[in-house]
């Protein structure tokens, strides 16, 4: 079963962050999420599906049987998007890394335990792993299999953080956009729209509050959380659909949604300067990025997205190096007890059946093997072998999963 784990992913490793938006799945909303997860699992004939993206990197867990060759991973990201040039497939292997079995198993440890994210030791992926495991196992896209491994992922991943000094000196990829912000030596009380109100810009939001910006308003699509964040730094706040009828100007723009198309197209920005040419911030940490390349390329601004931050990254790096030497030797000890609860979960499922058959054998003891017999007792008689056998009947579906799970635990 351990061979059944399969791992398609894309990483900050492989390709730039921009790049990554290309494998990740396209929808306007959760409903269309749902119905695009479900048309994958089928059509590559997947028992479970996990689906996690995030900034710095796409993850498609999923168990069969099926082999990850060539024909199969061309395939499966033609239908995530259909719009991926030749050029790019003539290179996949480069881009995706497939991995299977242990391996993949591995992989999924290494990015719980952030030793294989961008800023490594930051801790937004456990929420992450955490909103995408709830996410697809309330679609029953997941299973238990899968729940198995994220289960042992999570385990390790908190061992990890709490042995080691892995997550010492926070940072993250908010703090660094924020230190980069901090450079462009923008007023305190500059004009500062954010968009959107998720995880992501509630951290930025906290960022502008410890930095003493003053003047910030919050565009959301659903008007509770911009109100949320907006309350927090006392700005004023708005739904997404009010933000072309928005005529107060801007000197800085943070764009951070989950959205998988341009939110701030070229109309919008244009409409949104109000004729002002001054040069803006504009930060888009989103993935895929939410601002159109023709707003970068065609205005006067100065641009704060992901991959420029890979570089400040590096040096936060360096940093923590020595304590990933120490965090790979608690996920060994992890990875090491997976083929065993592997082994037990499959001896549950085979369980599953041992009560069910049990009671058919004394049914049939009673209804037809011994009828005669039993039809001949007497009725204190008939209580005493009623009793004798629903305690056997307990103890004979106890004893084989106990036997059982002693010889897993014997190896
Ligand atoms: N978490 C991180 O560490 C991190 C760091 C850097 C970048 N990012 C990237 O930032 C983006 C947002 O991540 P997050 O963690 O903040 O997500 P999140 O907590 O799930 O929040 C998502 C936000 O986007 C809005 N949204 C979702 N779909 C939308 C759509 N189709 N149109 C308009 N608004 C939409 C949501 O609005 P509602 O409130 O109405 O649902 C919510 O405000 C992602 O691209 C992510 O990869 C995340």
């Amino acid at each position: 079963m351990l061979a059944n784990y399969k791992i398609l992913t894309v990483t900050h490793k492989s390709t730039n962050l921009k790049s990554i938006g290309d494998f990740v799945i396209k929808a306007a909303d959760e409903a269309e999420l749902k119905s695009r997860l479900e048309a994958i699992k089928s059509q590559f004939q997947l028992d479970e599906l996990l689906y996690l993206p995030t900034c710095n990197r796409v993850m498609y867990l999923f168990t069969t049987s099926r082999p990850l060759d060539q024909r199969f991973i061309s395939s499966f990201f033609k239908h995530i998007n259909p719009n991926l040039s030749d050029t790019t497939f003539g290179h996949i292997d480069e881009i995706v890394d497939a991995l299977e079995g242990a391996a993949a198993l591995e992989h999924l440890l290494d990015v719980a335990a952030s030793v294989d994210s961008l800023v490594i030791g930051e801790r937004q992926i456990l929420r992450q792993l955490r909103e995408a495991f709830e996410q697809c196992w309330q679609w029953s896209l997941a299973g238990h299999f899968i729940r198995l491994a994220y289960q042992q992922a999570v385990a390790a991943a908190k061992a990890v953080y709490s042995n080691t000094r892995i997550g010492e000196k926070p940072v993250s990829i908010v703090s660094l956009a924020i230190q980069k912000l901090l450079k462009t030596k923008l007023s305190k009380s500059a004009r500062i729209l954010l968009i959107g109100a998720g995880q992501t810009n509630q951290l930025v939001g906290k960022f502008l509050l410890k930095h003493a910006f003053t003047n910030v308003v919050v565009f959301n699509r659903s008007l509770g959380k911009a109100k949320e964040l907006a309350g927090m730094l006392d700005g004023e706040s708005f739904t997404l659909d009010l933000l072309p009828s928005y005529t107060a100007g801007f000197d800085c723009l943070v764009v951070c949604t989950g959205a998988t198309d341009s939110v701030i197209t070229p109309e919008l920005y244009t409409t949104l300067l109000q004729g002002d040419s001054s040069r803006k911030v504009v930060i888009d940490l989103s993935v895929p990025h939410n601002v159109a390349e023709a707003v970068v390329e065609n205005n006067n601004i100065h641009y704060i997205e992901i991959e420029g931050l890979r570089n400040m990254a590096q040096v936060n790096l360096s940093f923590r190096e020595r304590e990933v030497k120490h965090a790979r030797n608690i996920l060994i000890q992890y990875l090491q007890e997976f083929p065993a609860l592997l082994k037990q979960r499959q001896l549950e499922l085979a369980m599953h059946r041992v009560p069910t058959e049990i009671k058919a054998v004394k049914d049939k003891a009673i209804n037809e093997v011994f009828r005669k017999e039993v039809e001949m007792l007497d009725g204190q008689s008939r209580e005493l072998m009623e009793k004798m056998l629903a305690y056997m009947e307990k103890k004979c579906i106890g004893i084989p999963m106990r036997v059982a799970r002693e010889a897993v635990l014997a190896g």
